[in-house]
């Protein structure tokens, strides 16, 4: 059983001993372990049920850490670092021969980033190593936002550090640096727009193409209870009372008397931070469905719509469940 834990520095010696402590970031709680111990590493994919394809962001707390896990010389390193960290940027970058193989999946690049978590970035401190961290749910499900969706996953966790509903919600956003400039791998809420203020995009690549993010899949956050975009069941005959609907600016189609503003005055960030916690929720309530209305694609909107699409992938054939018949 998972043990909560409120002392940090009994945390970090747990990270020391190789054993995994979930802890909360500003984005979602990490599943972490000492990054350098590819036996402790190891278990978090053991855990998680992850795919050895599917490698994990490894969580620094100072620029010097950096420099040690990447032998990357690319001037626009230390310029996104010092705009964006600490926060939810991570920079795919050429890796060092101290990551092990294990973190990066084989890979000759290793995620980074500097949480802006008072509690993640004195458990790396403390800890004295780099943390690698994936997002501590079962692989392919929702993100955990609070201690309680972890312990929910993942009850077999050595330890959780409970630090409350993360500020941020959704996980970060993951660029992949060359001397051309950024390539977006997976939206957050720092957009691409925010990044281009200091460095170009790479327009050598069109976006899809060349080497994805490859935990990227269609299929992810997958909710237990069908979860529908409303683009995606136009024209279809839903029966209403049996489903919830997620409204963003628009009323719900005729039927639905279970309606839920996620972010009401429509303000993007809130709908982020609350997106998951919510869904969490919506798991245990007497519901058959969710159906969300699509968001603007545009700022964060993005990032949303992009964990909506996944999270309604495998759910999509399911509908005709749910439609008068
Ligand atoms: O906000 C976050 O990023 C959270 C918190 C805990 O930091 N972490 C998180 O980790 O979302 P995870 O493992 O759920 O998603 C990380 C994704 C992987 O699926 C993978 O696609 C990508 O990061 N990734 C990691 N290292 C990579 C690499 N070397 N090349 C390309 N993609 C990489
Ligand atoms: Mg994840």
């Amino acid at each position: 059983m998972a043990e909560i834990l409120k002392d940090i520095n009994l945390a970090a010696r747990a990270i020391r001993e190789g054993k995994l402590v979930a802890f909360p970031t500003e984005t979602v709680y990490g599943l972490g372990a000492d990054a350098l111990n590819p036996i402790a590493v190891a278990r978090i994919f053991e855990l998680k049920e992850r795919p050895s394809f599917d490698p994990l962001i490894v969580h620094i707390s100072n620029l010097s850490a950096l420099y040690k896990l990447t032998d990357d010389p690319n001037p626009y390193i230390s310029i996104l670092a010092q705009k964006f960290w600490p926060g939810p940027l991570t920079m795919v970058l050429k890796k060092s021969k101290l990551v092990p193989d294990i973190v990066t999946s084989g890979l000759d690049t290793v995620g980074i980033r500097m949480p802006d978590s008072d509690i993640a970035l004195q458990l790396i401190k403390t800890s004295n190593c780099p943390i690698a961290a994936p997002s501590a749910n079962k692989f392919g499900k929702l993100s955990p936002t609070k201690a309680e969706h972890v312990i929910g996953h993942l009850s077999d966790v050595d330890y959780v550090i409970d630090g409350g509903q993360t500020t941020v919600g959704i996980e970060s956003t993951i660029i992949a640096l060359s001397e051309n400039g950024f390539r977006l791998l997976r939206p957050g809420v720092i957009t691409r727009g925010d990044i281009e203020r200091y460095v170009p995009y790479d327009e050598t690549h069109e976006e899809g193409d060349g080497v994805a993010a490859p935990g990227m899949m269609d299929a992810h956050y997958s909710p237990e209870k069908p979860l529908f975009l409303l683009s995606d069941v136009e024209g279809l005959k839903l029966q209403a009372q049996r489903g919830i609907y997620i409204q963003f600016r628009n009323a719900p189609p005729p039927g639905f008397d279970k309606v839920l503003e996620m972010a009401p005055g429509g303000d993007l960030k809130k709908y982020a931070v609350r997106m998951f916690s919510v869904i969490h929720d919506l798991q245990l309530r007497n519901i058959d469905f969710i159906l969300v209305e699509d968001l603007p694609e545009e700022g964060v909107g993005i990032a949303i719509m992009d964990r909506l699409r996944k999270a309604s992938f495998n759910h999509k054939a399911s509908v005709s469940r749910f439609l008068h018949k």
